[in-house]
C-alpha cells in the first residue's frame, strides 16, 4: 500500500465561481480543493498550513471512518482544537474502503466559504471489494450551493434576534462553477460573465462508451436533483457501498451523500447535453446549475435546449421512493445484527432559546464545548462539558408531529451519549413541523466514524411498537449520510465498534450551527495516546499525552 503526501495552504482568495467576485477560503488557491486519489489500503498524509489571517480551521474527511485514528477526524470541538492562524496540523489516516468520499472544513460555517473537495478511493484490484460493474471512463461532479453574502454575515444573521435567515442560494455550483446573471448585480465591476473561472465545466464522452459519474453533494442548505439530459443513470454506489442497480432519470442527492451512476453515451452525437442540478424539497429561488456533456462533434458549445428543471420541488413521495429503492448489491450484502441493545428516538424540532431560533433533538439543542471531547475524556477533565447525557426519547405517544412544537422553548447542552463498546445501537430520527405551521424540511443526517445500516423510512409518526417489524434486515444499504423526509422518520443501526468520539448531525450547515447534532463516545479506553498536535497552539502543543 502506498502513502500519499499532500501539503496544503489554506488562504483567503478573491474568487468568482459564479462570475461574481467574493472572498473564499481556498486550498492552495483553489476552491474546490484538489481531489485526493488513492487505492484502498493506502495512507493519506495531509499537512494543513493555516494561512488564514484571522480565522481558525479544521478539516474533516467525510465518509472515512478513521479506525485507530480518531484524532484525525478533523471535527473542531469534538476531536481536536482548531488549527490557529500560522499553525500547521498533519492529518494521517488510512482509506480502508473503496468508493467516493469528500472532505470539508468543520469549523463554524467555513465549509460554505469554499473549503471542500473530493476523495476518490479505487478498489484494490482483484480484491473482494472489486466493483460489480464495468465502465470505460469516469468523471466526477461535486455539487454545491453558493451565496454572495459571506459566511460571517450568514452566521451572524442566524444568531441574531430576530433571526436573519440565509435565504435561498444565489447559485448552484458544479465542480465549483456556476453562472449568475450579471445584470442582476448592482455593484459595478463585481460580476464578469466573461471570466473563464465561471465557464461551465465540460465532460467529454465518446459515442458508444459507458461512463461512471461520481457525484457528491456538499451543499450548505439545498437538497438537489441531478440529471444528465437524455441519459438515464444506473445507480451503482452510495456513500462507498455498492447498490443493487436501479435506473433513474433524476437523482436526488442530499448534502453529505455521494453516488456513482453509469451512463451510456448513446444519444445523437452531433450535439451536446446538459448536466443539471435543481433545488428540491424547498421552494426553489435559484436558477438551475449547469455543466455540459460533450460528444466531440458538439465541441464546447452549450446544448441547443433549455436546461432541465427537474421534478416538482415538493414531490416528497418521489424522493422517498428513491431512498427506499437504495439497497445493498446482492453480492455485497453485509447483514446487520438482528437486534439493537439500545434505541435512541430523536425528535427533530425547531425551537427557541432566549428568543434565538435553534434546532433541537428531544428539546435539547447542541452546543460545542470549548475543550474537545476527545481530549477532555482522555484526561478526565469532567468540568469541560455537561456530564448529564441528553434524553434518549420523547413523548412519542402524544406528540403531534404535524403541529408546530407546543412548547417552543428548548434547552442547550454539550452533553454526549456514551455507548458500550461493541454494542449495537438503533437511532430513529423523527421529523416534525417547524415553528411556522405547515412546514417540515428534509434533514440529511451524517454520522462520523461509522457506516450505518438504513433499516427503514416512513412518513408520519414512528411507532416503536409497530414499525420495527417492517425493518429491512435482509439487504439494507450501509451509508454515512441519510435523509429524513418531511414529516417522516428514518431508522438506522450501527455498531459502536470504533474507539473515539464521533459527531452525528444534520449536514445542513445552518442547522448544525443552530444546534442540530449530537455526539457519541465509545471505547475511549481503547484509544491510543493522543497526539499533542490536537490540543493547544504553537509550542504549547507538546508531544503525546
Ligand atoms: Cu461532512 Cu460533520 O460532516
Ligand atoms: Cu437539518
Amino acid at each position: 500500500a502506498a502513502t500519499h503526501h499532500h501539503e496544503w495552504e489554506i488562504s483567503y482568495q478573491f474568487k468568482s465561481p459564479d462570475c461574481v467576485r467574493k472572498l473564499a477560503v481556498t486550498i492552495n488557491g483553489q476552491s474546490p480543493g484538489p481531489t485526493i486519489r488513492a487505492t484502498q489500503g493506502d495512507t493519506i498524509v495531509v499537512r494543513v498550513n493555516n494561512s488564514l489571517l484571522t480565522e481558525n480551521v479544521a478539516i474533516h474527511w467525510h465518509g472515512i471512518r478513521q479506525i485507530g485514528t480518531p484524532w484525525a477526524d478533523g471535527t473542531e470541538g469534538v476531536t481536536q482544537c482548531p488549527i490557529l492562524p500560522g499553525d500547521a496540523f498533519t492529518y494521517t489516516f488510512a482509506v480502508d474502503r473503496p468508493g467516493t468520499y469528500m472532505y470539508h472544513a468543520h469549523y463554524g460555517m467555513q465549509r460554505s466559504a469554499g473549503l471542500y473537495g473530493m476523495i476518490i478511493v479505487a478498489a484494490a484490484p482483484g480484491g473482494p471489494d472489486a466493483e460489480p460493474f464495468a465502465y470505460d471512463g469516469e468523471h466526477a461532479v461535486l455539487l454545491n450551493d453558493w451565496w454572495h453574502d459571506s459566511v460571517y454575515e450568514q452566521a451572524a444573521g442566524l444568531a441574531s434576534v430576530p433571526m436573519r435567515w440565509v435565504g435561498e442560494p444565489h447559485s448552484l455550483l458544479l465542480n465549483g462553477r456556476g453562472r449568475f446573471n450579471c445584470s442582476a448585480v448592482a455593484a459595478e465591476g463585481t460580476c464578469n460573465a466573461t471570466l473563464p473561472e465561471c465557464d461551465a465545466p465540460v465532460f467529454d464522452v465518446v459515442p458508444g462508451k459507458t461512463y461512471r459519474f461520481r457525484i457528491g453533494s456538499l451543499t450548505s442548505l439545498c437538497a438537489l436533483n441531478f440529471e444528465i439530459e437524455g441519459h438515464p443513470m444506473t445507480v451503482v454506489e452510495a456513500d462507498g457501498h455498492y447498490v443493487k442497480p436501479f435506473v433513474v432519470n433524476n437523482l436526488n442527492i442530499y448534502s453529505g451523500e455521494t453516488y456513482s451512476v453509469l451512463i451510456k453515451a448513446n444519444q445523437d452525437p452531433s450535439r451536446n447535453y446538459w448536466l443539471a442540478s435543481n433545488v428540491v424539497s424547498r421552494k426553489p429561488g435559484t436558477p438551475t446549475g449547469t455543466a455540459i456533456l460533450s460528444y466531440a462533434a458538439g465541441g464546447r458549445s452549450p446544448p441547443p435546449t433549455t436546461p432541465p428543471t427537474g421534478p416538482a420541488w415538493n414531490d416528497t413521495m418521489y424522493r422517498f421512493q428513491q431512498s427506499v429503492a437504495t439497497v445493498a448489491h446482492p453480492a455485497h450484502v453485509e447483514p446487520p445484527p438482528p437486534r439493537a441493545g439500545r434505541t435512541l428516538l430523536l425528535l427533530n424540532t425547531q425551537n427557541k432559546i432566549d428568543g434565538r431560533v435553534r434546532w433541537a433533538l428531544n428539546n435539547v439543542s447542541f452546543k460545542l464545548p470549548h475543550t474537545p471531547y476527545l481530549v477532555a475524556l482522555k484526561r478526565g477533565l469532567l468540568g469541560a462539558f455537561d456530564q448529564r447525557p441528553p434524553p434518549e426519547t420523547y413523548e412519542h405517544q402524544s406528540y403531534n408531529i404535524y403541529d408546530p412544537p407546543p412548547n417552543p422553548n428548548a434547552t442547550s447542552s454539550d452533553g454526549l451519549y456514551r455507548l458500550a463498546f461493541g454494542s449495537v445501537v438503533d437511532v430513529v430520527l423523527q421529523n416534525a413541523n417547524m415553528l411556522a405551521a405547515n412546514n417540515s424540511e428534509t434533514h440529511p443526517w451524517h454520522l462520523h466514524g461509522h457506516d450505518f445500516w438504513v433499516l427503514g423510512y416512513g412518513i408520519g409518526r414512528f411507532d416503536p411498537a409497530v414499525h420495527p417489524a417492517s425493518y429491512n434486515l435482509k439487504d439494507p444499504i450501509l451509508k454515512n449520510t441519510v435523509a429524513v423526509h418531511p414529516y417522516g422518520w428514518t431508522a438506522l443501526r450501527f455498531k459502536a465498534d470504533n474507539p473515539g468520539v464521533w459527531a452525528f448531525h444534520c449536514h445542513i450547515e445552518a442547522h448544525f450551527f443552530m444546534g442540530m447534532g449530537i455526539v457519541f463516545e465509545e471505547g475511549l479506553e481503547r484509544v491510543a495516546e493522543l497526539p499533542g498536535e490536537i490540543m493547544g497552539c504553537g509550542k504549547t502543543k507538546g508531544g503525546r499525552h
